[in-house]
């Protein structure tokens, strides 16, 4: 291998062996799940040379799109793989400029809505280029409330957007209503360049006022949520590349929203005002008012997105579906990973399936990763 040696030693870089590795193993994966085993071995040639040549390689459209589907599939904390396979893909790699992706994006939120009847999607920027930073959506998701914090502490609107909301003032933003549903504005930083701030075009957000089946008073609340749940804040990685903007989306859970977006205490916390509207006895927590006011919420979330035409999927029945999920995976010989503390969801735990079924967690590529927040990038956090 003299020759090889010697040619690698003119040109500009030692290949990432790590990377390599990476991208055998997802070439190996794609060509034996697509069905093109022969094509492995010349394809892997093709991306070794590109690697020396580059330091990193192109996915093709098809491997970023399956790769996509395998990092959903793969991701231990979501309940709702069974669908891993009708991921839509969309590939804006060749984007270049912050408006450029802003416009994408609001594509993204449009098609991803199409009228309430919820697609899956995932929208994939240019990969992160090595030794430098990727591309960065600042917003956890696309779309989320800001949380102001008043002068006693407390905190008008999503607590848990109290300090991207912070960050967005010192970048100038200016609060537009106060209000405790006020859709952000997205945040989006090219490497090496000064974040720039968008505001979404109002039309684009669908919202569900929140009603009940049996209480006329609910919706005098005015409790609302968006209607589609896209995570832009994580790493897609595929075959050792890092995708660092790749916001997807799926339907909703109810218990996302009643459970926890509206009933924790770190959030909207707002148990306590629907146990006093409904009468409840609030000073013992053995009236279990706080579990009776966590299902009326629930009842209402449900009802409302159905009334309103927006796909929802309730808790019974995301259970059942991942255990269909599970018999496939073994079906097609492969093994499934799951974390139980997520997959069970957040209320009525024993009487779903998946709450007596042991899971094994393991963090598997493709796969979507948390990376720190923008904005603390500098500071010693660590990502969780
Ligand atoms: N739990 C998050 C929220 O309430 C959304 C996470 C993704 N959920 C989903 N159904 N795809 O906003």
């Amino acid at each position: 291998m003299l020759w090889r040696h010697n040619m690698a030693a003119t040109l500009p870089f030692s290949i990432p062996e790590e990377l390599l590795l990476e991208a055998r193993r997802y070439t190996h994966l794609f060509h034996k799940e697509c069905g093109t085993p022969h094509d492995y071995a010349q394809r892997v040639e093709a991306v070794r040379i590109e690697l020396e040549r580059t330091g990193t390689y192109r996915h093709t459209q098809d491997e970023l799109t399956y790769g996509a589907m395998v990092a959903w599939r793969n991701n231990a904390r979501c309940i709702g793989r069974l669908h891993w396979r009708s991921l839509q893909v969309r590939d804006m790699r060749h984007l270049s400029t912050a408006q450029d992706i802003f416009s994408a994006l609001v594509e993204h939120i449009r098609l991803a809505t199409n009228g309430g009847k919820i697609r899956s999607m995932i929208t994939v920027f240019a990969p992160q280029t090595p030794g430098q930073s990727g591309i960065r959506i600042w917003n956890p998701q696309l779309i989320r409330y800001a949380g102001y914090r008043q002068a006693d502490g407390s905190i008008v609107g999503d607590p848990l957007n109290a300090d991207l909301t912070e960050a967005m003032h010192r970048l100038g933003w200016r609060r537009t209503q106060g209000g405790a549903f006020d859709v952000l504005p997205l945040v989006i930083q090219l490497p090496g360049q000064p974040p720039e701030i968008f505001e979404l075009p109002p039309e684009c957000v669908l919202e569900v006022m929140l009603s009940h089946p049996d209480f006329p008073w609910f919706e005098d609340l005015g409790i609302k949520w968006h209607a589609l749940p896209v995570i832009s804040n994580m790493r897609l990685e595929i075959g050792g590349i890092s995708y660092t903007a790749a916001p997807f989306n799926g339907w909703y859970m109810g218990t996302e929203i009643g459970a926890r977006n509206l009933g924790d205490v770190e959030r909207y916390n707002l148990l306590p005002v629907i146990a006093q509207a409904i009468g409840l006895q609030t000073r013992s927590d053995r009236t279990l008012w706080k579990d009776r006011a966590l299902v009326e919420l629930n009842r209402a979330v449900l009802y409302s997105f159905e009334r309103a035409g927006v796909t929802i999927i309730d808790h019974h029945t995301a259970s059942r579906q991942f255990v269909h999920h599970e018999k496939h995976e073994r079906q097609a010989g492969r093994s499934l990973y799951a974390d139980w503390g997520w997959i069970v969801p957040p209320m009525s735990g024993s009487t779903m399936p998946v709450f007596h079924t042991p899971y094994e967690n393991r963090q598997t590529t493709p796969n979507f990763f948390y990376q720190n927040d923008p904005w603390l990038e500098n500071s010693l956090r660590p990502a969780l």
